[in-house]
């Protein structure tokens, strides 16, 4: 079997067992699964996400998408996935669904599947959507570190540790209403973007 088809299989027996009813509608990664020059990782899917089966083709997803394209990063080379892969939800004052922001125990037992994710796509650089993602690898904020290159620890459970660089970015949920952050988080790809052009041309010319 494929090592994503196991890691796909496995993480839902996992989580079934733990879930009450003994089912749960997982959301995996999407896009180019080997080697990838950028694997992309958000917080946890939503509503239109949990539908549809893919990560990121909500309201959020649309923003992603269209500020790729403004800074010419083709979302089909890349692997977008999340930290949390079940959607977190809460019964909001009006009697309806609506989403939460994942809690501790969420995100602890979903970061070392992610971990494993990671080993098994071996993308070339992570780039990190808002502080959920962020902090699965460090101790800091998006405010802090968004637009600048970090080295991070991969340590999937039972396999060896590795490093890989990190860029982190704000969530494009976080910057839809926020014109300000909008020009720091399109700064911020058109930085990612000039880095990953240098680093093909000195790939082309070595
Ligand atoms: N926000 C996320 O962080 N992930 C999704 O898949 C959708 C919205």
């Amino acid at each position: 079997m494929e090592p994503m088809q196991r890691f796909r299989q496995e993480c839902t027996a996992f989580f079934e067992k733990l879930s009450p009813e003994g089912r749960c509608s997982l959301v995996f990664g999407d896009g180019k699964i080997k080697n990838p020059v950028l694997m992309l990782i958000g917080e946890a899917p939503g509503e239109q996400e949990t539908l549809q089966g893919k990560p990121f083709v909500g309201k959020a997803g649309k923003n992603l998408s269209a500020f790729l394209e403004a800074v010419g990063i083709d979302r089909k080379e890349l692997y977008v996935s999340n930290v949390v892969k079940v959607r977190p939800t809460k019964i909001s004052p009006a009697g309806g669904i609506v989403n939460r922001p994942p809690n501790r125990e969420e995100k602890l037992l979903f970061t070392p599947w992610l971990m494993r994710e990671i080993a098994i796509v071996r993308p070339d650089a992570l780039v990190t959507l808002g502080n959920v993602a962020l902090q699965a690898f460090m101790e800091n904020t998006v405010g802090n570190v968004h637009g600048k290159w970090q080295r991070v620890v991969v340590a999937p459970p039972e396999k060896a540790a590795f490093t890989l660089p990190l860029f982190p970015l704000y969530h494009p949920a976080s910057v839809i209403y926020n014109r300000s952050l909008a020009e720091v988080y399109q700064a911020d790809l058109v930085t990612l973007r000039d880095s990953l052009l240098a680093d093909s041309t000195s790939q082309n010319d070595s």
